[in-house]
């Protein structure tokens, strides 16, 4: 569904994103995890056109995805959120999500969505009238993955959605999300909190320093105890 291929990005002097190759499939989870700038985020951007790559190729369902800006990538499927991606706070619960669909063009294809994916979350369809300033951090978490899945993405990048969350509700976002597979949508899922992506994700890719450097099952990284004492601890190389 996504390919990478030899991507590099940079910033100024920095490469932040130095060659990296990854494929994402259709109904899978795919954990990016890494140190604070191991350069996640620069690739997120990459593929979502907001910060084109130096080299390299990016392909969504086999299309290059170099000629195309932001907005002809998200008609295209793509949704990313980016790191700590404000809400409408003074919009209930229920317009936030609607204008998540306003890509599906008519409102009443966005109204027919929103019923679709309520039941994924029950604790925003008990508050749709409230104003998103209304709802706890958790919740406005959810509020942030809700209104990405109203436009019924193909693919789907998300950069740490657990941040400033507790345990509990991290865990419950996390959940969450992948729950999103069986929707068919393909995730590339950015976290800081490793031993919590892995727990959930299908795949994983350990990003330091701009390179992928290591890549797998989830589960044969989560036993792979140097992975467990070099990356994967959190903060533990800058
Ligand atoms: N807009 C920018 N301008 C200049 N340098 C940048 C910019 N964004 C990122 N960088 C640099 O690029 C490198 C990778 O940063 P990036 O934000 O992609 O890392 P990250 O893996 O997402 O980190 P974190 O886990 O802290 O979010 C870092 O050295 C960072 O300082
Ligand atoms: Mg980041």
């Amino acid at each position: 569904m996504l390919e990478l291929h030899d991507v590099r990005v940079r910033h100024g002097p920095t490469l932040a994103v130095d060659g990296v190759s990854l494929d994402l499939h259709a109904g899978e989870v795919l954990a990016l995890v890494g140190p604070n700038g191991a350069g996640k985020s620069s690739l997120a951007r990459a593929i979502a056109g907001t910060h084109r790559p130096i080299q390299g190729v990016i392909r969504l369902a086999g299309e290059d995805l170099s000629r195309l800006g932001p907005a002809e990538i998200a008609a295209r499927g793509l949704t990313h959120l980016p790191e700590g991606r404000p809400l409408a706070l003074t919009l209930s619960v229920r317009d936030n999500l609607l204008s998540g669909g306003h890509v599906l063009g008519a409102l009443f294809r966005a109204q027919e969505r929103l019923v679709r994916i309520l039941p994924s979350f029950p604790q925003l369809a008990a508050k749709l009238e409230q104003p998103a300033a209304d709802l706890s951090g958790g919740e406005r978490q959810w509020l942030v993955v809700a209104r990405a899945l109203m436009a019924q993405p193909k693919v789907l990048v998300i950069d740490e959605p657990t941040l400033g969350l507790g345990p509990r509700a991290a865990g419950q976002t996390l959940e969450t999300i992948a729950g999103l597979r069986k929707d068919g949508a393909a995730i590339l899922l950015i976290e800081q909190n490793a031993a919590m992506a892995l727990a959930i994700a299908d795949r994983a890719a350990v990003m330091v320093r701009g390179r992928i450097v290591a890549a797998g099952s989830a589960e044969a990284l989560r036993n792979d105890p140097a992975l467990a004492r070099g990356y994967l601890g959190a903060g533990s190389e800058r």
